[in-house]
């Protein structure tokens, strides 16, 4: 039986942890088929010895999305181990302590900065890098959590996601008649470094397995990695601007 992405080539960002979803995401993208190139931000070292427990250890690259010349230089670095892209996930998020629960009232306009260009602008700023490897077909994607309502704790980096969903529409607009689709995933919460980090984190995770009509597993990112798999893949070929909710159906409901 073939593999959903084989002979797919794909960059997937957002590897720190075997907890990542961009861990889960890489993994059973090489499970389909798929050959994957990995970037890391920051410590590289704990990056490369998280990839090695990939089923096929990836290359590595370094990449700050606030860092010029890492985006200036990656399709280069990039085509040094495959010869073009099929597909991309942009699974990175970031915000200052002040943004994410504590008083939304008090963050500083430097801080929401940062959580704006690592969490939103960079969408663009990865895809644009990127575009000189990516042709018809292609799929970029990226990590969402729903915007449209305020949630407990999530705070400024609410409102990055919420600029992140309309960076989403823009680019699909923009890449679109180059034959690329951009898209979101918009997932339910995971037990992942980065959600760790919000005070909050459990008060917004506690209920949701009893709120989702399909009940919902914080520890298991195997769903939200099977519906990245799927939106890289050639099976959703016209759909592009969209966020697809992997949230067990919390979004549905009225509770
Ligand atoms: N965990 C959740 O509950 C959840 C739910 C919905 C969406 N998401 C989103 O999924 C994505 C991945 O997060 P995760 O939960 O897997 O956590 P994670 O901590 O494993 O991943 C976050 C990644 O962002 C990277 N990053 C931070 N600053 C960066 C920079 N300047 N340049 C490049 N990379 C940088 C980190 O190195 C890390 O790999 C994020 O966009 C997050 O907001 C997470």
């Amino acid at each position: 039986m073939t593999g959903l992405l084989e002979g797919k080539r794909l960059l997937i960002t957002g590897v720190i942890t075997d907890a990542s979803i961009a861990f889960h995401a890489a993994k059973v993208a090489q499970e389909q088929g798929a050959t994957v190139v990995l970037t890391g931000f920051g410590r590289m070292s704990l990056v490369e010895r998280i990839a090695k427990r990939l089923p096929t250890p990836p290359p590595v690259l370094e990449l700050d999305v606030q860092n010029q010349e890492h985006l200036d230089t990656l399709a280069d670095r990039v085509r040094e181990h495959v010869d073009g892209l099929d597909g991309v996930l942009h699974a990175i998020g970031f915000a200052p302590p002040s943004c994410l629960g504590a008083p939304f009232l008090d963050a500083p306009r430097e801080d929401v900065s940062v959580g704006l260009e690592v969490s939103a602008y960079s969408f663009k700023s990865l895809t644009g890098a990127l575009l000189p490897l990516l042709g018809r077909g292609a799929s970029v994607v990226g990590m969402d959590f729903d915007a449209r309502v305020a949630w407990p704790a999530y705070n400024w980096m609410g409102v990055a996601k919420a600029a992140l969903e309309s960076v989403n529409r823009y680019l699909a607009r923009d890449v679109g008649p180059r034959g690329i689709r951009v898209n979101l995933v918009s997932a339910g919460p995971l037990k992942t470094m980065a959600a760790k980090s919000i005070p909050g984190f459990t008060e917004l995770e506690s209920g949701w397995d009893g709120r989702a009509p399909l009940g919902w597993d914080a520890e298991d990112a195997t769903p939200v990695a099977k519906t990245i798999c799927a939106v890289l893949s050639d099976w959703l070929p016209a759909t592009t601007g969209s966020m697809i909710m992997v949230d067990g159906g919390v979004h549905a409901t009225g509770q």
